[in-house]
């Protein structure tokens, strides 16, 4: 099974260096990305099969084909890595982050030629100390090496690119959001359309893309498009950082074939469930996707299906719900955390987030009433996509919607018994 991300890895405690990424044989797609007319390599990642790791899924190729090109286009131009990874349960970027940033940059670099920006930016969440370090090593190797700054490669492509720390909010992470963040204003989510791909970073073309997207990138160049649809089990193409927490005996993260079944996820790679736990039920993507249960469990991991069984693939970073842990009590530490980082712009977020969590503490303490449980479906349909400004606060009521869903007898229980059941 090929794992083109995570093959070089070293697991020694230490970052490839650009000798070591070299030897690997990189540097070598920047090589042949220009000696490439840049559109023909934005159809090159479009048949790929590319979609975005970010959360939402769309095309990668698709994204770079929308920003304006040719003489008349505006400039300068923004290619943008987002690094802030703060859903909850998330921890899949952090990997390419801090073990080989040069894979990072040079996707980037290909990315900005691609669009012919000549200003990037890695967008880094605050926490990600060691990330810092082996991104700001890299990019000053890379630029020793001539692979950033002027004249890259002797291809009179010029590229700056800096690493940017986040202030450490979620909604930085938001792409609007971010690129307000990047501009030194509050990280408040913009209005789209228009797309940052035609006004984004300081009114420019911007496009914004996550790490694992970006990392995909120099493999697509050098071995073609078909090689990268074949590495994945459905019918999008690749591999997928695919990670799992929770009572699971070995909670981890693996490089595996988009596609990949929960099941095999699970019993497979994470082992199974520790012994005295079973199964309830798991958040596929990060803390704003809903549950998937038992009837779930032959799902392919990949975009499609995911969606098809009523959640989204999200991050792909599993997040196990075991019948020995409250789900009233989870989806309570969610929404607190959602309520916490909601920027407070529209109202349905900044009032029914914290009310949707005073409701969940109610409940989990015993104090709760059945017309909760109507209030609490009320709210899910308030924050429903479309009626919020930005996606936080629908992505906010995803496990909450499918908890009801799923485990309302759960929620009961809590109020006809005036406690909760996991801890008498
Ligand atoms: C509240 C919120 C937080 C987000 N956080 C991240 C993040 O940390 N990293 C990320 O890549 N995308 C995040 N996204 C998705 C981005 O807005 C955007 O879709 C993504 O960076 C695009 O990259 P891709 O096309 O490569 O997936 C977030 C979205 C929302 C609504
Ligand atoms: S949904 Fe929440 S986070 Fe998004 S713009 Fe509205 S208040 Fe801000």
């Amino acid at each position: 099974m090929e794992r083109p991300l995570t093959q070089h890895i070293k697991n020694d405690g230490t970052w490839l260096n650009l000798k070591e990424y070299e030897k690997t044989g990189g540097y070598q797609a920047l090589r042949k990305a220009l000696s490439m007319p840049p559109e023909e390599l934005t159809t090159l990642v479009k048949d790929s099969g590319l979609k975005g790791r970010g959360g939402a899924g769309f095309s990668t190729g698709m994204k770079w084909s929308f920003v304006p090109m040719g003489r008349k286009a505006p400039t300068p131009k923004y290619f943008v890595v987002n690094g802030d990874e703060m859903e909850p349960g998330s921890f899949k970027d952090r990997l390419l982050l801090e073990e080989n940033p040069h894979q990072l940059i040079e996707g980037a670099i290909i990315g900005a030629y691609a669009i012919q920006a000549n200003f990037s930016y890695i967008f880094l969440r605050w926490a990600y100390h060691r990330a810092a370090k082996a991104i700001t090593q890299a990019l000053q190797e890379a630029v020793e090496a001539g692979y950033l700054g002027e004249n890259v490669m002797g291809s009179g492509f010029n590229l700056d690119m800096s690493l940017h720390i986040s202030v450490g909010r979620y909604m930085c992470g938001e792409e609007t959001a971010l690129l307000n963040a990047l501009e030194g204003k509050r990280a408040n989510p913009r209005a789209k359309p228009p797309f940052p791909v035609v006004s984004g970073l300081f009114g420019k073309p911007t496009v914004v893309n996550n790490v694992e997207t970006v990392s995909n990138v120099p493999h697509i160049i050098v071995n073609g498009a078909e090689w990268f649809l074949q590495l994945s089990k459905s019918e999008e193409g690749g591999t997928k950082l695919y990670g799992a927490s929770g009572r699971v005996k070995t909670p981890g993260l693996w490089e595996l074939p988009l596609g990949t079944t929960l099941r095999e996820l699970l019993e497979v790679h994470a082992g199974g469930m520790q012994d005295g736990y079973n199964f309830k039920g798991a958040l596929p993507g990060g803390g704003s996707t809903d549950f998937l249960t038992t009837e779930h469990l032959d799902v392919p991991m990949d975009f499609k299906n995911v969606e098809q069984a009523g959640s989204r693939l999200g991050t792909g970073t599993i997040t196990v719900l075991d019948d020995k842990t409250c789900p009233v009590g989870m989806v309570r530490n969610l929404e607190h955390f959602f309520a916490q980082e909601s920027c407070g712009w529209c109202t349905p977020c900044r009032e029914g987030l914290p009310w949707t969590a005073k409701i969940l503490d109610a409940l989990e303490d015993g104090r709760g009433k059945m017309e909760d449980l109507d209030i609490l479906t009320f709210q899910t349909r308030y924050m429903a996509p479309g009626n919020t400004f930005c996606a936080l606060a629908p992505g906010a009521m995803e496990p909450l919607q499918s908890a009801l869903k799923y485990f309302r007898e759960d929620f009961e229980k809590h109020i006809h018994e005036h406690t909760c059941p996991w801890k008498s």
